[in-house]
């Protein structure tokens, strides 16, 4: 598993401080809408220069005609972005469009796809796909897996069916982890590392338990060893 850490907190500064702080370790760090939409390409440009090993994680979603999603997956790769993501929804051939856009890089970003946002309810999902959230978030991940994906945005308990209905080596990156049971907040299923271990998650994403603590560095190295040690 390799930690990502989401950089969710009101400032740049705030965010490169804690950055800053993390800078000795080999993890992921996600960027953000709000964080990207406010401070931009410097924002990350800063973050290379902190420590040009952080592996960037740009989950902006792109959902958009084939043509503008790969004119943006295409800028993506030109700043040097190590992981991005786009809506499933916007259907194979937007995936098609992307995937052959990238083909000329030497090193492109990997893609992820997101299959159901996680503040759907049943109710609400169906009104649009007229599907439930599992079918049609296994359907998504089969689709994004046949057009050339890295891998999906997912729920931690969702990773092993998707694994199962696509490849082990379909990547799973998952919000909602609460390395050691820590407060929930505003998500629905949380799962521990171990959960997140045995589910076979590729990425645990991790905010407000790291940027909360009053030691997130030293949280970060708990973190990381038993990372290691599962
Ligand atoms: O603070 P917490 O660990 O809950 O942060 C989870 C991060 O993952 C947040 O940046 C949140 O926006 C993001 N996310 C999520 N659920 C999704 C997709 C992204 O929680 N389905």
């Amino acid at each position: 598993m390799q930690l990502c850490v989401a950089l969710d907190l009101p400032s740049a500064k705030e965010n490169l401080a804690l950055a800053e702080s993390l800078k000795e370790h080999d993890i992921w760090m996600k960027v953000g809408f709000r964080s990207y939409i406010r401070d931009g390409r410097e924002f990350i440009d800063t973050l290379k220069a902190i420590n040009p090993d952080f592996n960037i994680f740009l989950d902006l979603k792109l959902y958009d005609i084939p043509n503008t999603m790969a004119d943006a997956a295409e800028e993506i790769a030109r700043m040097g972005v190590d992981m991005f993501n786009i809506h499933a929804s916007a259907g194979a051939k937007a995936m098609q469009t992307v995937m052959a856009r990238l083909e000329k890089f030497d090193k492109r970003p990997l893609v992820l796809a997101v299959t159901a946002l996680t503040s759907f309810d049943e109710e609400g999902f169906r009104a649009i796909y007229e599907k439930g959230i599992d079918e049609k978030a296994e359907q998504f991940a089969k689709m994004s897996y046949a057009n050339g994906l890295d891998g999906v945005v997912c729920s931690a308990y969702e990773s092993r069916a998707i694994k199962n209905a696509t490849s082990e080596n379909f990547l799973t990156l998952c919000p909602g982890i609460r390395p050691f049971g820590e407060d929930a907040g505003d998500q629905q299923r949380v799962a521990t590392l171990e959960v997140a271990a045995e589910e076979l998650v590729d990425f645990p994403v991790v905010g407000r338990p790291i940027y909360k603590d009053p030691d997130p560095a030293a949280k970060v190295a708990k973190i990381l060893e038993v990372i290691k040690s599962l």
